[in-house]
């Protein structure tokens, strides 16, 4: 039995599903006890009615709601759970790591790389796990998928079509929104963009971080005149091995149902789900386009359980590093997102 003690820092959208995939977690018999204990929120109030569960699904505990700063010092926390928007993730996981809490941090791990490497630096210097928040990696259907591609179940892989698309409706947004304001570095490519980016280095190179396949980047962004951010993007990345990836995000449009296509010598795979972001379903098709092999993940989690089992794992053992996504990996996208963006113009304050 592995017991981790987690801080909730910001009571949003993204925490609330993945404190509700910890407490379905516990709800169940599984050999990780994840017990929350804390919620750094900026409203007490607010912080208040996030906690949607009973002490009986949190192993007797309920979660005491803190404002930031109490939240840092407090000394039940092992490891803090960031899911702020990008902007604030340099500042938080700084005090986090200053008061010796490990971090799990949501994607984009930062804004650029030069603040990836930062907080890295520190992590490192205070001996702490630190860890991008890329959940996709975690599911089993990306293991079952890897290992089907290895068994040659598509033959040869040459192309990729991933794509993360939804329509925002973001006219309709307030421009604070963290979809348009550009000083909450809003724009698809770092907040929906990476996805596609992350199934590209997932399906069509083994390698991680610096031992990484040799690859070139081409992109173009469409930079909306109001928001002054990407809406719209489409990216080609071709491998030393002449394999491409096109890869497409967009907050104007909703995408295709079958959102990762990975074409092989011998057939194609296609993946399916409400959230491209979370592989839960897969099919394999051969040469044909006849059906010959199907996966799905009928859980009932989100998904976010993968990766906190995994984080769980990792500092029970005293490892401060991921092997799923392990830190070069991250500096390795934040290196893609950079290039993207140099190469359409977009700058962020936080790049000056
Ligand atoms: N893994 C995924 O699939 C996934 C999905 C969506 C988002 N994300 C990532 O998760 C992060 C948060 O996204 P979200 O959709 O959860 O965001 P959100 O609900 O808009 O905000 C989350 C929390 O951040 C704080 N916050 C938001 N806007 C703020 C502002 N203008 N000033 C100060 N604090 C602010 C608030 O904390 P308080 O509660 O303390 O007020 C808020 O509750 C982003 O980095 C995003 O890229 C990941």
């Amino acid at each position: 039995m592995i017991i981790l003690n987690w801080g909730i820092l910001g009571a949003g959208n993204i925490s609330s599903q993945f404190v509700n995939d910890l407490i379905l977690n516990n709800k169940r018999e599984t050999e990780y006890k994840h017990v929350i204990r804390s919620i750094g929120c900026s409203s007490i109030e607010k912080g208040e009615k996030f906690i949607n569960f009973d002490s009986d699904s949190n192993y007797g505990v309920t979660p005491i709601v803190e404002t930031y700063d109490n939240f840092y010092k407090n000394d039940n926390i092992d490891v803090v759970y960031i899911g702020t928007p990008h902007t604030f993730h340099k500042e938080q996981v700084i005090n986090c790591l200053n008061n010796n809490k490990h971090v799990l941090c949501e994607k984009p791990f930062t804004v650029n790389k030069s603040d990836a490497e930062e907080l890295l630096r520190l992590a490192k210097e205070k001996k702490l796990f630190i860890m991008e928040a890329v959940w996709t990696r975690f599911f089993p259907a990306i293991a079952e998928l890897k290992k089907k591609i290895a068994e040659g179940a598509i033959g040869k892989p040459y192309r990729l079509f991933a794509d993360l698309s939804y329509n925002a409706n973001v006219e309709s947004l307030p421009t604070y929104s963290r979809v348009r304001d550009r000083r909450l570095a809003a724009g698809a490519l770092l907040d929906i963009g990476i996805y596609p980016i992350t199934y590209s280095r997932i399906l069509l190179d083994d390698k991680l971080g610096k031992d990484h396949t040799k690859f070139d980047v081409k992109s173009f962004l469409t930079i909306d005149e109001t928001d002054q951010v990407d809406h719209l993007g489409s990216i080609i990345i071709k491998y030393q091995d002449g394999k491409h990836a096109v890869l497409t995000s967009s907050e104007l449009i909703n995408g295709p149902s079958a959102y990762v296509r990975l074409e092989g010598s011998k057939g194609h795979i296609e993946m399916y789900s409400d959230n491209p972001a979370a592989a839960r379903h897969f099919k394999i098709f051969d040469i044909n386009g006849k059906e010959i092999y199907e996966f799905k993940d009928d859980s009932g989690y989100k998904g976010f359980i993968y990766e906190a089992n995994s984080v769980a794992d990792d500092i029970a053992n005293g490892r401060l590093e991921n092997s799923i996504i392990p830190q070069d990996e991250t500096l390795l996208v934040m290196d893609i997102l950079d290039h993207i963006r140099k190469e359409n113009n977009l700058v962020y304050d936080q790049d000056k």
